[in-house]
């Protein structure tokens, strides 16, 4: 039996998690599975519920369940609350901290049938495969910061540290991929100017020399950015700082048609946590409009990364495939001619491909 902590969350969330709980109740009953799923809260959802962002027993129910499926958190109403009771501060960021999840996988992967998605041009993302592995618990995020009044206002400080031994746990793990696909690993950075983007580059430099076989090739994050959308077939693997991929995946997930397709795995630990790379969306919660994909996606990188069920995991990526194939469409993806549904008829027709 696999345990699985389900955590909606705030927006969207609460929609499209059950989609993805949905694909895999089906898969587990097609390959003789048994998922036990237990929900706790999380985010807003939790400090109306209880005051805080990120209960005890939600803390309890993921380290010891055998997966986290995470929706997503966050939403106006609780934006100007103190940081340490924000959804994000507060919640996401403490959670992938307290289960040791450094590593965050980000593949953007082009769907064929949905060439037509992207604000793109067809031949600049035709058979695009990016994995982009953010580091994702230090940097900036997590750095100390502080206030202090000056006599004309304030100044605010965030501060950007990274260690060794965060650079190289991230490094290897980026080699190690690398080495399972086209052996090519752009490492981005900003060493022009950034004393810890120097300490990276240095780093992983170093490490190439244990995984000669793989072209390491050094890009500014800027660069990056504009290759991004420039030529990114250049691009196989992408390893970087945290910031930085929080901010090239989002970039990243456009070639793709949309963010609602982008799943993510952050790994490291002993329970790894996955979830969309996308926010709460508030401004479509509620209205089921909002795509599943990407939670279904990341139910499928459950499957293979938590549960060694590759075949399983297969199964719903080709599932996804196909519907898409048949023209179904969540507002995000829809264009003139294809059949609009929303979040729950996208899970079902998911579910109906892989129950059949
Ligand atoms: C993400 C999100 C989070 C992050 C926010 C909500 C804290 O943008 O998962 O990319 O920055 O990591
Ligand atoms: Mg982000």
């Amino acid at each position: 039996m696999f345990k699985i902590a389900v955590l909606p969350g705030d927006g969207i969330g609460a929609e499209i998690v059950p989609e993805a709980v949905k694909v895999l109740e089906v898969v587990g009953k097609k390959f003789g599975h048994s998922f036990d799923f237990t929900e706790g809260l999380i985010g807003g959802a939790a400090i109306d519920a209880v005051g805080v962002p990120l209960p005890e027993d939600t803390l309890k129910l993921c380290k010891s369940s055998h997966a986290v499926l995470l929706g997503a958190i966050g939403g106006p109403k609780w934006d100007t609350l103190p940081v340490h009771l924000r959804p994000e501060a507060g919640a996401l960021l403490p959670l992938r901290k307290a289960l040791g999840l450094y590593a965050n996988l980000r593949p953007a992967t082009l769907y064929n049938s949905l060439l037509e998605a992207s604000t793109l041009k067809k031949e600049v993302i035709e058979g695009i495969d990016i994995m982009v592995i953010r580091e994702l618990t230090g940097g900036l995020y997590f750095g100390e910061k502080k206030r202090e009044k000056t006599p004309e206002g304030q100044i605010a400080v965030d501060t950007l540290v990274y260690s060794t031994e965060e650079i190289k746990r991230i490094a290897r793990l980026g080699f190690e991929i690398a080495m399972k696909r086209k052996k090519v690993l752009h490492s981005v950075d900003k060493a022009n100017v950034l004393e810890s983007s120097r300490l990276w580059r240095e780093t992983v430099t170093e490490m190439s020399a244990e995984f000669p076989e793989v072209e390491l090739i050094h890009m500014y994050v800027d660069n990056c950015a504009m290759q991004l959308v420039r030529w990114p077939k250049q691009f196989d693997v992408i390893v970087t700082e945290n910031m930085f991929g929080d901010i090239l995946t989002d970039q990243a997930s456009m070639l793709t048609g949309s963010i609602g397709m982008l799943p993510s795995a952050s790994l490291g630990g002993q329970v790894g946590l996955y979830e969309p790379s996308h926010g709460s969306a508030p401004d479509i919660a509620g209205q089921k409009k909002a795509n599943p994909l990407a939670t279904i996606l990341s139910a499928a990188m459950m499957l293979r990364y938590a549960f060694d069920l590759s075949k399983e995991a297969q199964i719903i990526e080709d599932a996804v495939v196909k519907v898409l194939e048949l023209g179904f469409r969540t507002p995000d993806i829809m264009k003139e001619g294809f059949k609009l549904v929303n979040t729950e008829e996208m899970g079902d027709r998911v579910a109906e491909q892989i129950g059949a």
